[in-house]
């Protein structure tokens, strides 16, 4: 069954919009494994809470010693989950892939891009996403759900951000565009979502394009 990758900005609604998808699939009987990235093993999550845990500047990873912790939890994760599940034949669910890697390292820390792609394939073993799904908004309604998740106390933002939100717009439009870009290089592996859209409007529309596909019975 297909690996279905989720992305977009932080506070865009796609982890929300993945739940609503395993519910769905799993309602009609599917089999369906969710996982996340960073993450998804024991050792991706140690690496997951080294890569976000806030630092003051001059202790915070440099960009490429970023870029490597990603892949390194990745290869991780394709290795000891991915892998296996896709050879199981279940559906498998992913908050954040490669796509992340491109737009938050390539195009938000300025990382050359050819050199992500490279380190994204050798981390994955070439292991690709059937689809990946991009849910697009606008940076000034991602920031906006983004407050809202906040902690409803005074705690300063920098205390209840990872060190990845804590980035100022610049980056956070950047990674949208880096999102955009690669949506619009290979059409066929997207399907971009306007995430101004309702949770059920959208819930639809990725249902809708899995039967088109025919991963799911008419
Ligand atoms: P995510 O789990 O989406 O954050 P949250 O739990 O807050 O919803 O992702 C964690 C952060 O890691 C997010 O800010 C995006 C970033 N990220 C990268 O910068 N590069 C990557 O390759 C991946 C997978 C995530």
């Amino acid at each position: 069954m297909p690996f279905i990758v989720f992305e977009g900005l932080d506070g865009s609604g796609k982890s929300s919009l993945m739940k609503c998808l395993d519910k769905e699939l799993s309602d009609r009987g599917q089999r369906v494994s969710q996982t996340r990235e960073p993450g998804g093993t024991p050792l991706s999550e140690e690496i997951r809470e080294l890569i976000l845990r806030p630092r003051p500047a001059t202790q915070a990873p440099s960009a490429r010693t970023e870029l490597l912790l990603y892949e390194a939890a990745r290869a991780q994760h394709v290795h000891q989950v991915i892998r296996p599940l896709c050879a199981q034949g279940a559906w498998v669910l992913c908050d954040r892939f490669t796509a992340s890697s491109l737009a938050f390292q390539g195009q938000g820390r300025d990382l050359s891009w050819d050199s992500v792609v490279w380190l994204n394939s050798f981390a994955t073993e070439g292991v690709k996403p059937d689809l990946q799904i991009l849910v697009d908004v606008p940076l000034d309604l991602a920031q906006e759900r983004m407050a809202q998740r906040a902690p409803k106390n005074t705690l300063p933002a920098e205390q209840y951000k990872d060190r990845i939100e804590a980035e100022d717009a610049e980056f956070h439009e950047r990674v949208r565009q880096g999102f955009l870009r690669q949506a619009q290089i290979q059409p066929q592996d997207w399907l971009i979502l306007d995430g101004r859209k309702t949770l059920a409007e959208l819930t639809a529309t990725v249902l809708q394009c899995f039967l088109i596909k025919t991963w799911l019975p008419a």
